[in-house]
């Protein structure tokens, strides 16, 4: 007997079965693509993404950094994890909502930056931001972006945060988060984990073009310098930053937990603990096994976000038991754009709150602040 045709007998034997009618199975169902059968979850995506994108485009999303150890790590490290359960708790009404830096969010989900969209969709970032905008999600918008911050925020409806690549002109620095102030950005994130180009081998295979230009080096030219990357940033210059900013300022690239302590006394409001998708310094840990350090050391002064490798509403348990107060997702959402614009965006995202939300169910964890280090099984 296979699944359907068991189900087929419940539903005689006991009546409908409700959870063949529910809202999630309905949602996935109204999500045909194309005539091919709808994705059920993240991962499915991935395949129909390659399949409507140039191999250039496809190399430069799906890409890691030299040997993309890191970015299997990142993978590996969620699955080798194991929930323990609990049960026999009321789980009848789930609440996945919190607050984050003085922010009020529906559920712990956040979209990544990513550069350059315009590759992926012709609506570009504001096609993806309004995909994130009906899911309900907070966009992060890229430096690199391929439309105006302006057109990108609109989009976003109020849910949009900015990542800063600072400039070498401090100037235009300056401008750039005073223009995203302006636009409703509402946090700023500095990525700290990229002063110069990283080694991305099917890059150099097939010349993929990254979203910035340039190289400099005093005597011989070196591709590892771009003019869009700033080699020369340090805690002074994000000391120089957040005298100015406006809005809550947190580094995005952060793995070692005296970074993490560092971040804290000079009064940032958070990290991202994030190897950037294990696309820039190949073999550092997965992002999950990086975590745990950096909430011992942060003591409660931070906000903390992850992100790497999270493609399951229960890797978002993982992070959260773990002590993250909630991730960042960015291939997933990319793969969504690809297959299906804004469309394709919001269905990823909704699959993934579904099942973040039977994770919990399931877990005897109803709301995200009880879903603790307990439920992660201890290494043996
Ligand atoms: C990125 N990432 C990134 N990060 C950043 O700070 N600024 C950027 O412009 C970009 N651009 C970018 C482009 C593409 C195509 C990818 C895949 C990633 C890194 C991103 O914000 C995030 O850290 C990772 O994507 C998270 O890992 P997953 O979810 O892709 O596994
Ligand atoms: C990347 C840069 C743009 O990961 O952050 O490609």
């Amino acid at each position: 007997m296979n699944r359907r045709e068991l189900l087929t007998s419940l539903a005689v034997a006991l009546g409908p079965v409700p959870w063949l009618a529910c809202p999630t199975v309905a949602r996935a169902q109204g999500a045909q693509v194309g005539g091919t059968t709808p994705p059920v979850n993240v991962l499915e995506f991935e395949p129909m993404a390659r399949q409507r994108l140039s191999r250039s485009v496809w190399d430069y999303i799906s890409q890691g950094a030299a040997d993309e150890i890191t970015l299997r790590r990142n993978r590996e490290a969620f699955d080798a994890l194991r929930l323990r359960p609990r049960v026999l708790t009321d789980v009848s009404k789930l609440d996945t909502r919190l607050e984050l830096l003085g922010q009020k969010l529906d559920f712990p989900i956040l979209l990544a930056p990513v550069a350059a969209q315009g590759r992926i969709h012709s609506g570009a970032e504001p096609e993806a931001a309004r995909g994130a905008s009906a899911a309900g999600a907070t966009f992060i918008i890229s430096t690199f972006s391929t439309t105006r911050l302006e057109d990108i925020a609109r989009a976003a409806r109020g849910r949009a945060w900015f990542q800063l690549y600072v400039n070498r002109d401090r100037g235009a620095t300056r401008d750039l988060v005073q223009r995203a102030e302006v636009a409703g950005c509402t946090a700023l994130l500095i990525t700290v984990d990229t002063p110069v180009n990283p080694m991305r081998d099917r890059e150099k295979r097939l010349g993929v073009q990254r979203p910035y230009t340039g190289q400099s080096s005093g005597g011989r030219v070196s591709p590892i310098y771009s003019d869009a990357l700033e080699p020369t940033l340090t805690w002074e210059t994000v000391a120089w930053i957040r005298s100015f900013a406006k809005t809550p300022v947190l580094l995005k690239g952060i793995l070692d937990p005296d970074d993490a302590r560092r971040a804290a006394s000079e009064g940032l409001a958070g990290v991202v603990v994030s190897n950037h998708g294990g696309r820039n310094l190949d073999t550092t840990p997965a992002t999950i096994d990086a975590l745990p350090p950096i909430i011992e050391a942060a003591q409660g002064r931070l906000t903390i976000l992850l992100d790497g490798g999270i493609r399951r509403g229960t890797d978002v348990v993982k992070a959260i038991a773990l002590g993250a107060h909630a991730v960042l997702i960015g291939r997933p959402y990319v793969w969504g754009l690809a297959v299906d614009g804004a469309a394709g965006v919001q269905r990823v995202i909704d699959i993934l709150r579904d099942e973040l939300e039977a994770a919990m169910a399931l877990c005897g964890a109803p709301s995200l602040d009880r879903i603790n280090r307990q439920l992660v099984w201890p290494e043996r």
